[in-house]
């Protein structure tokens, strides 16, 4: 399972530590950056991302922003990428289990790094449940 991660200034310094806590468990991580807390612009690095996931050069992604706005707006222009914002467990858990989204967005600067694991472990261990939530899916693009 090869996972996709990026985060504006404001999230990187989750970022970094998620990336450990992934290579820990085992996932590879393709890192799209930033890489520094100087101010930039989310979009340079949430459509690379983005297009990556959509290329089939990851699985799923992780982007973390200061609100998870900006990340999830960006995102979501993209056909192939459903991001979702999840600030606490259940929200995360739910985002597969109904969303089946393949991108975790979370707001840096309003949640713990703890938080921010547990919400990523709740996401990545929730299976897609289907049915009524596929239909609705389905009717997401214009
Ligand atoms: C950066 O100051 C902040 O605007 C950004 O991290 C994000 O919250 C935007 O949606």
């Amino acid at each position: 399972m090869k996972i996709a991660i990026c985060s504006d200034h404001a999230g990187v310094e989750y970022k970094t530590k998620l990336i450990s806590y992934l290579l820990g468990k085992g996932y590879e991580v393709l890192n799209f950056g930033t890489d520094s807390t100087v101010s930039m612009d989310y979009p340079d690095v949430a459509h690379p991302m983005a297009a990556a996931i959509e290329a089939g050069e990851a699985d799923l992604g992780i982007a973390l922003c200061g609100t998870g706005n900006g990340m999830s707006m960006t995102l979501n222009h993209h056909p192939g990428i459903r991001a979702a914002v999840a600030w606490n467990v259940a929200i995360g858990r739910l985002a597969k289990e109904h969303n089946n989204a393949n991108v975790l967005v979370m707001p840096a600067r309003f949640i713990s790094y703890q938080m921010a694991v547990s919400i990523v472990r709740a996401w990545l261990t929730a299976d897609f449940a289907g049915g009524r939530h596929q239909r609705r899916i389905d009717k997401i693009p214009l």
